[in-house]
């Protein structure tokens, strides 16, 4: 057991994720595919909660510190059981402090699950020495949030939805041959209502709409297509397959009964901008997660005009401007330990 600080990128899904086929295992029923983004990482360090030499009891709880805030009940929880994973496979019973600092806005509900469990996830294995390689760090990832599987990888990023009952054919691959130097913008919209949170929302729509079914066979043809579209370089190909895969989300859950609204009036003025932009010649489209914040992804040197367009909304309180995030890795490591306060 050491020390170990581990980065890692949030990314956004330009063919959705939408439906899982095991909750409990977090397997997703079909595959996705997404761009990493540098301008949401989050750094997550590991530190054993006694110097090793003096041993330790066993049963203390594992401590969680996130943004300078300590955390305690569900998110503490969520953490403990996914280190819970790493120690039995190393047979560690140690606790550990985890201390995570989220580099963009966290209340927004921006995709943080993504960056903080690959974090975490590298981290925890470079800690325990679990010695895993990035298709088993992928699959630790999605334990924790499906999205955090696509986030041990940089750039394009191919999620799998696999078939093996034990979630072992389930990761993330990087797709190294796309031929689109994409970044993007995310318009973050003042907070709102609270939202219903993915999991709640893809269970809800799985149960309740009549359109889940089409949904999912689209998704494949939508991956199809947006490969196709990376391998080709073919930018409007990928604009079109991107936004219909994220409407074709949003109707799906709206179509839930009582249907799921992620939309807020400013993600509909965002769409209505993007689209303007888009036929008065500048080359943007966008998406929107589980949530009302509208993300246009646009070659770089387009990216300053989008920001300025998507941020002249008083209701948008920031935007983000960011280019492809790398892949998640470890940036430091020590054998010290951190000591309970
Ligand atoms: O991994 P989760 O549970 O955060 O779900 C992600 C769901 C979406 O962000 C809406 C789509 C996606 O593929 O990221």
């Amino acid at each position: 057991m050491r020390s170990a600080t581990a980065i890692a990128c949030a990314n956004i899904a330009l063919v959705k994720y939408w439906g899982k086929r095991d909750r409990a295992l977090n397997l997703p029923a079909r595959g996705s595919l997404s761009l990493t983004l540098d301008a949401l990482a989050t750094t997550t360090t590991i530190e054993p909660l006694e110097p090793l030499e003096h041993g330790r009891a066993d049963g203390a709880s594992d401590e969680l510190v996130l943004d300078g805030v300590p955390q305690s009940g569900r998110a503490l929880a969520r953490v403990t059981k996914h280190l819970d994973l790493v120690r039995a496979r190393t047979g560690s019973r140690t606790r550990v402090r985890v201390t995570s600092v989220n580099g963009f806005p966290t209340a927004a509900g921006l995709a943080s699950s993504a960056s903080g469990f690959a974090a975490l996830s590298v981290a925890a294995a470079h800690a325990f020495e679990a010695r895993l390689d990035g298709r088993e760090l992928s699959v630790l990832a999605r334990r924790g949030s499906g999205s955090a599987a696509r986030s041990i990888f940089g750039g394009y990023v191919r999620m799998y939805a696999g078939s093996a009952s034990d979630g072992s054919d389930a990761f993330a691959a990087p797709l190294r041959e796309a031929r689109l130097d994409l970044g993007a913008v995310i318009a973050v919209a003042r907070a709102s209502e609270k939202e219903v949170g993915s999991t709640d929302g893809m269970e809800h729509t799985r149960s309740t709409s009549p359109y889940h079914g089409a949904w999912f066979d689209q998704v494949d043809l939508d991956l199809a297509a947006a490969e196709a579209a990376l391998a080709a370089g073919d930018f409007e190909a990928l604009a079109a397959v991107t936004e219909g895969s994220c409407l074709g989300m949003h109707a799906d859950a709206m179509a839930a009964r009582p249907g799921i609204l992620y939309f807020g009036p400013v993600t509909l003025w965002a769409i209505a901008r993007v689209r303007q932009l888009r036929r008065a010649g500048t080359p943007v489209f966008f998406t929107v997660d589980a949530g009302p914040h509208l993300v246009a992804f646009a070659p770089r040197a387009a990216l300053p005009s989008v920001a300025a367009a998507l941020g002249e909304h008083p209701e948008i309180a920031e935007v983000l401007v960011s280019g492809p995030g790398s892949d998640a890795r470890v940036v430091g490591e020590g054998e010290g330990g951190a000591r309970s306060p």
